[in-house]
């Protein structure tokens, strides 16, 4: 899978993508991912990318120029397909659209400025909005990171063992049970005995137990869609 992320500020992405399971799936050839400085798509010679906004209201908002340039020259490259915009206004992101989105063959996501983009860009180039949760990041560079994130984990090849990733919490709207190791006692503080018997029937469904119980108690709303079907 490929990955064009288009940001003005390249270096914010540098260290989350170039480090564990990330780094080891580009390393592997398992994703391809790419950050393109959007300056570099502006012909000015101060290669500003952003302009006052119409209307007087406070605050720099990005041009449709350099943008509409970046996204032409990927797309002349290779189809994608989804353009994505990073943004507190966008659709909620969850693990079901992560798995979606790992299934795709090209995304480019672009980052969301603080101070706005020109709603053009939104209208005609954008395929899909997200946002990382209630909360306003100075942009979209972060929120980039962790779609990036929860996406390449998920190719197969990404984490050595490939169960794993499907067991993680919100797979199955559930909680993951809690896990411990070495060792079985210290400082008085003991594993439950049920994950030293060797019984792999007990602790699964030791397991089960807890990721149920742990949901119902630390995440009503997930415990809801689960007993919904959702
Ligand atoms: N940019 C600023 N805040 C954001 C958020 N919560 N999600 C995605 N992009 C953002």
């Amino acid at each position: 899978m490929r990955i064009d992320i288009i940001s003005v500020l390249p270096e914010l992405l540098e260290s989350p993508l170039n480090h564990s399971i990330i780094k080891r799936a580009r390393d592997k050839g398992i994703a391809e991912i790419y950050v393109h400085n959007l300056r570099d798509f502006c012909e000015d010679k101060h290669r500003r990318v952003d302009d006052y906004a119409f209307g007087g209201d406070a605050g720099m908002v990005i041009k449709i120029k350099p943008v509409d340039k970046a996204i032409s020259f990927l797309k002349s490259q290779r189809k994608y397909d989804e353009i994505i915009y990073t943004s507190p206004d966008g659709e909620p992101y969850t693990q079901k659209e992560a798995n979606k989105l790992s299934l795709k063959k090209n995304i480019i996501i672009l980052c969301g400025h603080y101070k706005g983009i020109d709603h053009r860009i939104r209208e005609h180039f954008i395929t899909k909005e997200i946002s990382i949760g209630d909360y306003v990041l100075t942009g979209g560079e972060l929120a980039a990171a962790v779609i990036t994130d929860s996406i390449v984990r998920l190719l197969p090849g990404a984490i050595s063992d490939e169960t794993s990733a499907l067991s993680d919490s919100f797979q199955d709207n559930l909680l993951a049970p809690p896990v411990y190791t070495r060792p079985a006692e210290y400082k008085g503080m003991k594993v439950p005995d049920v994950l030293l018997s060797g019984n792999f029937k007990e602790i699964e469904d030791w397991k089960l137990q807890e990721s149920l119980e742990r949901t119902k108690v630390l995440r009503p709303d997930l415990f809801d869609k689960l007993s919904n079907n959702e």
